[in-house]
């Protein structure tokens, strides 16, 4: 088991290791003065790994309510929000008591958000089951609901009290949402950590998970203990993100985020070979791992097309964008600029 202390706003623990989900009752006692438990989870995810986590909440003398709502990201609205804070309301926990959020980054993000809305805030725990919500979205303390204009726009920053990821969850995933997570830790890699990407490298996929886990949780904890409410540094985390949200938008989300995400990682590194200003290395270990953990490398989508969909998706922000450039292995870089500057590098990207 691994233990990272996480220094934000609120100092927590994340505790990573096989088998955790039976000790949520012990390892959260001594945080939660409260006895009462509301676990919030998904129509998947509560059928595999509710009664675990209900009976060791049981035993450690918490009392145990539930909100289950329909697995998935259309789930991740404000109608859900309010039916889940609602339910709170029926159960009535008070600032003293817990939310367990029991599921990946949808989860996370809702029970996140409810639990700092409800009496203006009860503490929650992070239960993450998926990789990419072990890796990435349960650690950090960023929270939200979808609004139709887009997604995730109404959220806070509120950070939990304790997570827990336990590796025996990710037995469970289907293989595309597995896949997910491992976009997300070879960004980690390639924005942060060449050990990390030489571990990729030389292991077998999945071997030694716990460690994989850890090393982004520690990525992250740095980059959020830096910049934990999201003006500067902690955007070197959106690597692959403004493209990849752009061949989100415009593919009408026929690829996973993790897809996109990787398409959008080697079209700037290839942009940034093209120009000179990323090492070429760094573009073959990118490939090399994404072939490796089986996602896409080739973006048949046009860049005058890809740039009308980024500015469409960045019409909120005033101005300029931030982009993250590759540099090395391990280190980007961040650049305030322009749109045109976007293109061009979409235009050097995708060019054969
Ligand atoms: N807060 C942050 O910093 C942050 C960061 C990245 C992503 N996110 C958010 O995270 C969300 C994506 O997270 P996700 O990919 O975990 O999505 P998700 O929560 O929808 O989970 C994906 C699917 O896997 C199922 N599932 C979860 N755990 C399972 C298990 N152990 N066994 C079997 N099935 C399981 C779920 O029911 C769901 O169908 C997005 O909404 C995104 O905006 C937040
Ligand atoms: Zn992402």
């Amino acid at each position: 088991m691994t233990d990272i202390q996480i220094n934000a706003s609120r100092r927590y623990t994340v505790k990573i290791g096989a088998g955790l989900l039976t000790h949520t009752g012990e390892l959260a006692s001594g945080l939660i003065k409260g006895r009462n438990a509301v676990i919030v989870s998904d129509s998947n995810v509560f059928p595999l790994y509710g009664e675990t986590v209900r009976q060791s909440l049981e035993a450690a003398g918490f009392s145990v309510g539930a909100f289950v709502f329909p697995a998935g990201e259309g789930s991740k609205n404000t109608d859900t929000l309010v039916a889940l804070l609602n339910r709170l309301a029926e159960l009535r926990p008070d600032r003293s008591d817990a939310i367990f959020a029991l599921g990946g980054g949808v989860t996370g993000d809702m029970a996140g958000l409810a639990a700092a809305l409800y009496l203006r805030g009860i503490a929650c725990i992070q239960l993450p089951t998926t990789l990419l919500a072990m890796v990435d979205s349960s650690v950090g303390g960023k929270t939200a609901v979808n609004l139709s204009a887009g997604k995730n726009l109404v959220g806070v920053f509120s950070q939990p009290r304790l997570v827990l990821c336990d590796t025996d969850c990710l037995q469970t995933l289907p293989e595309a949402v597995y896949a997910e997570g491992w976009a997300e830790i070879i960004k980690a890699a390639m924005i942060k950590s060449r050990p990390l990407a030489d571990f990729l490298l030389k292991s077998s996929p999945g071997e030694n998970i716990e460690r994989v886990i850890a090393a982004c949780v520690e990525i992250k904890r740095d980059v959020v203990d830096a910049d934990e409410f999201d003006t500067g540094v902690r955007q070197i985390l959106n690597f692959g993100h403004t493209v990849g949200h752009a061949i989100e938008l415009l593919g009408d989300y026929r690829y996973f985020h993790g897809e996109a995400v990787a398409l959008g990682m080697r079209i700037m590194a290839r942009a940034c070979c093209a120009l000179g200003t990323c090492e070429p290395e760094c573009l073959s270990v990118l490939e090399t791992l994404l072939n490796k953990y089986k996602l896409p490398t080739v973006c048949d989508m046009d860049a005058g097309a890809l740039l009308e969909a980024a500015q469409r998706d960045k019409k909120r922000s005033a101005g300029g964008i931030t982009l993250v450039l590759p540099v090395r292995v391990g280190e980007c870089t961040l650049k305030k600029t322009g749109f045109d500057e976007l293109g061009t590098l979409l235009r050097l990207g995708l060019s054969s």
